[in-house]
């Protein structure tokens, strides 16, 4: 870092590549994924609550509307909802394997999530609640990347809930381990609850800092001089 820290203008910065394409690639299609899974997810849990009085609109569900479904699957949406889900599932398998196995070979895992102490997140939290944490455009602060940490911890334990309850007799070592059918089901649906969390605070910072949004999307960004030597940047990953 030091290096190109040289090669900095003192005033604009510098244009550096902050997310790497099968990062962005690999997040939107992520993102897709999780649409798609909690959407028809939320309709297939409906057919079976866990929370007796906890219903999803069938509005916001995804799954094919009401009168189609009675005409192509002759009932009334559960079908097209499971199809959606497995759809999703692949989609999520592919997109989120290949994001995890690419930032663990690369290294962009510990350049961008890393270090994360209680001490470091104590401090950001503190700032953020009351009111003096900074958003640098590049710059990740500890509850930012314990969030990151925490949504890709969760995306993982939804993948295996899902498969113990989609394989429960195939796959009965892993049901198992989870403590049965029903327990891996209620694994399952705290996981996704955690993920709306997630993806509600994420969006909802996205709208409030929308500077970080560009980045995303193109993959650079000008980031300030003074911010160079700690920003996550995939350096020398390529676009
Ligand atoms: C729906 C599921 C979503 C999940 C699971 C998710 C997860 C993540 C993760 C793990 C990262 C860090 C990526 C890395 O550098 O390795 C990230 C970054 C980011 N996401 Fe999402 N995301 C989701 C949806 C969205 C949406 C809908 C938006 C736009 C409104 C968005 C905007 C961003 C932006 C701008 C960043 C970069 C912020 C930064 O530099 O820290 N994400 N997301």
């Amino acid at each position: 870092m030091d290096q190109s820290l040289a090669l900095l203008h003192p005033a604009t910065g510098q244009i550096v590549v902050l997310h790497t394409l099968p990062v962005r690639l690999t997040h939107w299609l992520t993102a897709l994924a999780i649409l798609i899974m909690v959407g028809s997810g939320w309709r297939i849990y409906d057919w079976e609550p866990i929370v007796p009085w906890l219903r999803f609109p069938f509005w916001m569900t995804l799954g094919g509307e009401y009168v189609r479904s009675q005409e192509v699957h002759n009932e009334t949406g559960l079908a097209g909802a499971l199809q959606w889900h497995f759809a999703g599932m692949w989609l999520l398998a592919a997109s989120f394997g290949s994001y995890a196995l690419h930032s663990l070979a690369s290294g962009h895992f510990r350049r961008s999530l890393l270090p994360v102490t209680p001490a470091l997140v104590g401090h950001d939290l503190k700032a953020a609640l009351t009111g003096h944490l900074e958003h640098r455009v590049g710059v990740r602060n500890a509850v930012q990347k314990l969030l990151y940490i925490g949504v890709i911890a969760a995306i993982t334990l939804m993948l295996l809930s899902g498969l113990a309850i989609w394989k429960p007799v195939q796959l009965y070592p892993l049901t198992w381990l989870f403590g049965g059918f029903d327990v891996a089901r209620i694994v399952h649906f705290a996981g996704m609850s955690a993920i709306v969390g997630f993806v509600v605070v994420h969006v909802a910072l996205v709208v409030l800092v929308p500077k970080v949004l560009p980045p995303m999307i193109t993959g650079r960004a000008r980031i300030a001089r003074l911010d160079a030597r700690i920003a996550c940047v995939d350096e020398g990953a390529g676009a």
